[in-house]
Parts: C-alpha cells; sequence; structure tokens
C-alpha cells in the first residue's frame, strides 16, 4: 500500500510530553507493553511514536541516520518488530530542516535516503518538525518528505508538525499529510490547553476524513491538571476530531486516567467515520457550547465551563443543528446517565469542566447519510 489517508484520527503515545530527551529502547518497549496491559490497545490505541532525540548526533558512513548507541543499543528495526509483535505500530521523528528541534541530524535535503532507512526498519509512522528550516519554503520542505515516503512503497502516516505556520490545512493533504499540527507546543497546564483550545475555532473547515487537523498531544495524567481539567482536556480534544496521542507515563498509568482516556463513547467521537471536526457555537466568555456532527444523525455536544466556579450552562437541540423532531434522548458521556428532553439542554458543570452529551433525535431515524456527505455547514 501507499501512504495515503488514515480513516480516523490517529490514536496512540508519543514520548515528547512525559520524557523530552529522556528516553530509550526499554522505555519504547515498556510503553508498548503497557499499551496493551492497560487495554489501552483495546481501546484503539496503536501507534507507539518516538520523538526526538532518538538519533546518534552525525550520519554513518553512507549518510544515514542511525540511532544513538547508548539509548538504543539494538536499533530501531528491533523496536519495529518488538512493537509489531504486540499488534502495535512505530512512529519515529525527524525535522524539514538541517537539524531537530533537539539540534541533532535532520531530513532536508536526505528526504530519500532517510525515508528509505525508516521503511527498512518497519516504521510506520513519521512526526516532521518545523526547526532549522533554513527559510525555506514549507511546502516545498513539507513535499519533498511526502514524496520521498511515497516512494519507499511502505504505508507511513505522515505527520506535519510546522505549528500552524504557512497555512499547513491548505498544503498539507497536498503533499501527503495526514494530520497537521495547527499550534505550538502544548504544556501540562490549563492556560495551555484553553489557549490551544481557542486557536482551532474555524479550522474545522479544513479537516475532513482523513485529513485532520492537530492540536497537539494529549496531557491528560501528567500532573499538571486537576481530573476536571484532564476530563475536559480529552472530551474537547475528541470533539476536535484531534488525534488521540498520549502523552503520558503508561508504565504507571492510574485507573483514573485509565478511565478518562479509556472512555469508549467519547472515543467514538472522536474516531467517527464522518471526520467533521467540531466547532464552536455558542461562546458566552466563561462559557461555551461545541457540536460535532455524528455520522448516525445524532450530535456530540461539550457543555463548557472555563471559569473558576461551577455554573449551569444550556443549550438546545436546535442550537446544535438538531431540528424535526419533539423528542430526543441524551446520554452523558461521562456517567452514562440518559434522559430525554423536547430540546433543551442543561447541565451544571464544574470549574474547569464539562458536560458532554450525545443527542439523538427519538423516534425512528433516517438512514446515515453516506460517507462523507455530512459537512458542519449542515448544522
Ligand atoms: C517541537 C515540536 C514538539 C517536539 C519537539 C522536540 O517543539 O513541536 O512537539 O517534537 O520539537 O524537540
Amino acid at each position: 500500500p501507499q501512504p495515503g489517508p488514515v480513516t480516523a484520527p490517529v490514536m496512540g503515545w508519543n514520548s515528547w510530553n512525559r520524557f523530552g530527551c529522556n528516553i530509550d529502547e526499554n522505555l519504547i518497549k515498556a510503553t508498548a507493553d503497557a499499551m496493551v496491559s492497560t487495554g489501552l490497545k483495546a481501546s484503539g490505541y496503536t501507534y507507539v511514536n518516538i520523538d526526538d532525540c532518538w538519533m546518534a548526533s552525525t550520519r554513518d558512513g553512507q549518510g544515514r541516520l542511525r540511532p544513538d548507541p547508548v539509548r538504543f543499543p539494538g536499533g530501531i528495526a528491533a523496536i519495529a518488530d518488538y512493537v509489531h509483535a504486540r499488534g502495535l505500530k512505530l512512529g519515529i521523528y525527524s525535522s524539514a530542516g538541517t537539524a531537530t528541534c533537539q539540534g541533532l541530524p535532520a531530513s532536508l535535503d536526505h528526504e530519500t535516503v532517510d525515508a528509505q532507512t525508516w521503511a527498512s526498519w518497519g516504521v510506520d509512522l513519521l512526526k516532521y518538525d518545523n526547526c532549522n528550516n533554513q527559510g525555506r519554503p514549507a511546502a516545498q520542505r513539507y513535499k519533498a518528505m511526502g514524496d520521498a515516503l511515497k516512494a519507499t512503497g511502505r504505508h507511513i502516516v505522515y505527520s506535519i508538525c510546522n505549528w500552524g505556520n504557512d497555512a499547513p490545512w491548505e498544503f498539507a493533504p497536498n503533499v501527503g499529510g495526514s494530520l497537521w499540527r495547527t499550534t505550538g507546543d502544548i504544556n501540562d497546564s490549563w492556560g495551555s490547553v484553553t489557549s490551544l483550545l481557542d486557536q482551532q475555532a474555524g479550522l474545522e473547515t479544513f479537516a475532513r476524513k482523513g485529513y485532520y487537523n492537530d492540536p497537539d498531544m494529549l496531557e491528560v495524567g501528567n500532573g499538571g491538571l486537576t481530573q476536571d481539567e484532564n476530563v475536559a482536556h480529552f472530551s474537547l480534544w475528541s470533539l476536535l476530531s484531534s488525534p488521540l496521542l498520549l502523552g503520558n507515563d503508561l508504565r504507571s498509568v492510574s485507573a483514573t486516567t485509565l478511565g478518562v482516556l479509556r472512555n469508549a463513547d467519547v472515543i467514538a467521537v472522536n474516531q467517527d467515520w464522518g471526520g467533521s471536526q467540531g466547532r464552536r457555537v455558542a461562546d458566552n466568555g466563561d462559557t461555551e457550547v461545541w457540536a460535532k456532527p455524528m455520522s448516525d444523525g445524532s450530535v456530540a455536544t461539550v457543555l463548557f465551563n472555563r471559569g473558576g466556579s461551577a455554573t449551569t450552562v444550556s443549550t438546545s437541540t436546535a442550537a446544535l443543528g438538531l431540528g424535526g423532531s419533539s423528542s430526543y434522548t441524551t446520554k452523558n458521556l461521562w456517567t452514562g446517565a440518559t434522559a430525554t428532553t423536547s430540546g433543551t439542554l442543561s447541565a451544571s458543570v464544574p470549574a474547569h469542566g464539562v458536560v458532554m452529551f450525545r443527542v439523538t433525535r427519538a423516534g425512528t431515524l433516517a438512514a446515515p447519510p453516506a460517507a462523507g456527505t455530512l459537512q458542519v455547514s449542515d448544522l
């Protein structure tokens, strides 16, 4: 198979948020094991992605990237085998520049040899960063790697990481990219989560089945967010059709954090085949309402409270785009509680928190529209 669109937002793990450069082959293997033993694999998390700092400080005599001999003495191919044996996939990292963001060798003008090296190792995804890019045009730099990946003949998902510069939502799909970062880096704080969220509003028109905005990797479980904030972060990123790339230490993940990351109803909102990204339908300052049309005709909604004390947030089925009935069922995706309403939705939402519902017209539903035909503009 050739590199091409994925069918849903990528789910997996990446080393950067929790570990930075403090990575080695034991961590990656233990993370793959944990992804299975915690049930995260069964929940859909598949990719184990090594971020910056995997490579040695020089290329080999034939101009190839090679793994850091201390961190990865067994080589990357052995890790790929280990990950594949567990039914998982392996991601790797480089930059469309002369060096990575941490100053290690990167792939600008080495696209062909590097893509071939990764393919020979059995790599399944490339995150391609933007540091040290020499001021050369982004679309050209990212196309060169997209072409090189395609020429390997291996299906390698192409994750474009140029921080929202140069409108990646316009060029990324044309150079083989399946996802593209829309912003600078996340950090483990509520201020970062809300700031990144604010930068997503309006980008929903560029996401579609197989092509996804990437508001950056998750910080759930890293300690800087309260439980309500973790739930809000995960709910909103799911509604945004974001890649769900875990950023925490899976070897010591708590049951509480797993309860967030493995919520099947919320994951189903993220992975919905329609690929329509959620959008903000109401902005009342500290409270907001976000909605995502689902392929079965229902709508997922997040009632969001940015403020520092609990408050009631309300919306209506009409505001969510769900007309045409006098009766609707709601499911609270965090408590599982179901209810019916004639049109009003209202909930007490904790500080820095959300209440998330899936709302369905009662009675007989029309057949779902064909794949790709449901647009945000239908709302
Ligand atoms: C950039 C990226 C991050 C991470 C680091 C690694 O900052 O945006 O996601 O990959 O580089 O150095």
